[in-house]
Order: C-alpha cells, then structure tokens, then sequence
C-alpha cells in the first residue's frame, strides 16, 4: 500500500466548478478539459509530493491529469484519485491519461494494465504512445549515452505498437488514443495506415517553440495538440539543459504583458498556448501555482495585439531535445524530429 499523506477529499472553500473549465471535443466526440496537471517531476518532486498536488488541485476543481508510467508516481497518484472518487467526484469528471513507455512498444496491453491497475482505474480517457522510438535509455542518464540497441524510427514497428493502442479501444480498457513527439512525416504514415485516428498529439510548445507547422498540420487533420512545457520548464535538471536555450517567462514580451495583467510571466505563456487553441498540461506542486494556472482557463482573453506579439517572439528554442533516444549512427538530436521533411535513417 502506497501512503498519502490525506486520507479524506474536503472541496477547498476557494474552489472553481470544474464544469466551468471549457473542453475541447476530440475526433471520437469525446471531450477533454483544455487545462490538465502535469505530473512529471523529474529529480526535483517526489511521488508522494506530487500526489499530494493531485489531491489539492482535485480539491480546488482540477480533473485533468496528465499520467505517464515513466514518471514513476502512478501508485501514488493512484492513491489519491482514489481518494478523490471515494469523496464523491464521478469517474466521468476526470480526465486521466498514460502513456506506455519506450521499452513497452511490445506489449503495450501489458503496460496499460499496470497503469490502470496502479492508477486505480477501470479505464483511461487518454493512453498516448510517449515516444516513437523503442529506445531504452536508464533512467536520469548523461544526454551523452547511447544505447547500442538503439534504432532509427520504423514504421512497420510503430504499427505493431498502434495495433495495440487500437485494441485498447476495442477493449474497452482506454477511451481514446494519441501519440506524443511526432513529427509531420512519421504522422502521414499513421494517418495512410491507421484503423483509429490519434486523437491527440502531445508537443513540446511554448512561446519560444511555438512549431506552427506541426500546429497547424494537426489542427488541419482534426487531432487536438497538447503543449507540453507550456511555460518553458524553467525546472527542468541540468543535464536537459543547453547553452542557447532561452527562458520564455524572462522574455520582456512576456514580462510586460504581465505586469499588464498583475499575473506571473508563466500565467501569460499558459494563456496564450490556450487562447491558440491548445490543451495545455503546466506542472507545479504549489498550491498557489497550479490553482493560479487552472484559473487561467478562466480569464478573460489576451487582446489581439497581445496574441500578435507573443506569436513573434518565437525563438525555435526546443527544449526536451531527445538526445537519449538517438542511435548510434545518428548524426545529432535534430535527426529525432525530421527537420528537412524526411524521416531520418
Ligand atoms: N509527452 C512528453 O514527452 C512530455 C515531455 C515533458 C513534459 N510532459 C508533461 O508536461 C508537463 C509540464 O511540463 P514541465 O513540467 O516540463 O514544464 P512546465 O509546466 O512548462 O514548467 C513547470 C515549472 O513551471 C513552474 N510553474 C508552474 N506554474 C507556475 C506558475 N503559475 N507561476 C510560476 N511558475 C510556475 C513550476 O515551478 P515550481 O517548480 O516552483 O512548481 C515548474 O517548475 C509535465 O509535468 C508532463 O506531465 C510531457
């Protein structure tokens, strides 16, 4: 048994109604709240911490949850979902998605399972395919190291692993599915060969990446994009770091608009990703930080100007690069993502 540290769910008295959060309707009809929880804490959270966050943003009228098994809190988020269905909150309020991880490509059913099991669920509304690649890589290791078995993308591979994302479905064990860290060309292949459309595609985008060809590629194809990093995780370790990224709440388009609005430069990133037409999914354990982002699905919009000026100060500043994923004879991260339109070998 896995402890959290509140056994009882209490409505904080300076709760939203969470039917106040608008939704987006995927490519199934399903619905899906536009501003989930985050829930990857990398080295500087605990499982238990970030459970406890999951508990509170509940409490405050967050129901979106974004999962994965990689991040290694599923038991304990677990714990505290069960907390929040036992205090009265109906299944069908929450928005609960995983994802099944590199090393699981193969036995995607398997993976599913173990998340539904530890995450105390029936279902899932969402189950993504984190990375299209297989690549293990330990975790927390150097973005130096390279795995030998690493591979390039293949496609007939993914499409044993999609097979298994649509018999999910068909099991009834996930409600919709979607991929994560796709590229144009490798989603015109599953598009050509898919028997159930990606509902989503969960990115990397903040003002600084904005990746408006992706952006508008999905939106043209009806797959809802989730921005994930939504504020420029300015959190994020060190070995995820690299001299020329740029800090998104530091730039003074975004300070200024700011200090406009009396809020925190990370409030006007979260803003402008949704006004855009994004889901989006910021990550803190802080009380006042993810209460203040769930409120920002409230506010009143950004005026036109402002929208304007944040969509120039795109730097292409990718921060989640992938290096570990990367085989052997890759020439460099860039050959994850298909920059020159092809798919690299
Ligand atoms: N699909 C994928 O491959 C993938 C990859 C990366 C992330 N994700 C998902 O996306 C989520 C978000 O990404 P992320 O955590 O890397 O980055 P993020 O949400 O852009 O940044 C999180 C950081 O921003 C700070 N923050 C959050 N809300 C704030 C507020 N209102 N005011 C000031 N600062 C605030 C937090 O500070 P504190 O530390 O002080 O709380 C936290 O360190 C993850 O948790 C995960 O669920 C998915």
């Amino acid at each position: 048994m896995v402890a959290v540290g509140q056994t009882t769910f209490k409505k904080a008295p300076d709760a939203i109604d969470p039917a106040a959060i608008p939704s987006v309707t995927l490519n199934n009809g399903k619905k899906m709240p536009v501003l989930g929880m985050g829930t990857f804490g990398s080295d500087a959270y605990t499982a238990k911490e970030i459970a406890d966050a999951v508990l509170g943003a509940a409490e405050f009228g967050q129901r979106a949850f974004d999962c994965a098994s990689v991040y290694g809190n599923e038991k304990e988020i677990g714990e505290s979902l069960k907390v929040v269905l036992e205090g009265g909150v109906p299944r069908e309020e929450l928005f609960i998605t995983s994802k099944v991880w590199n090393n699981m490509h193969g036995d995607v059913i398997a993976s599913c399972k173990q998340s539904l099991a530890d995450l105390q669920m029936d279902y899932l509304d969402l189950y993504l395919v984190h990375w299209p690649f297989p690549n293990f890589h330990p975790p927390g290791c150097s973005v130096e190291s390279r795995s030998a078995d690493a591979k390039p993308y293949i496609h007939e591979n993914y499409m044993k692993t999609w097979a298994q994302m649509e018999q999910l479905v068909d099991m009834g064990l996930v409600k919709s599915i979607g991929t994560s860290n796709m590229t144009i060309p490798k989603m015109e292949l599953l598009l050509r060969d898919c028997r159930i459309k990606p509902v989503v595609n969960e990115m990397e985008c903040h003002p600084h990446f904005q990746q408006p060809e992706l952006f508008d590629y999905l939106v043209k194809n009806h797959i809802q994009p989730i921005g994930y990093c939504p504020i420029g995780s300015p959190a994020r370790p060190e070995r995820d770091r690299t001299a020329d990224d740029t800090v998104d709440i530091e730039d003074p388009v975004i300070v200024k608009i700011a200090e406009k609005y009396g809020v925190h430069p990370a409030i006007i990133c979260v803003k402008w990703s949704l006004q855009r037409g994004l889901v989006v999914i910021p990550f803190s354990t802080k009380r006042s930080k993810y209460t203040s982002n769930l409120k920002t699905a409230l506010m009143a919009p950004l005026t036109e100007e402002e929208m304007k000026a944040i969509s120039r100060i795109d730097r292409n500043c990718r921060l989640i690069k992938g290096q570990v994923f990367l085989w052997k004879e890759s020439n460099g991260w860039e050959d994850l993502w298909d920059l020159d339109g092809t798919i690299a070998q």
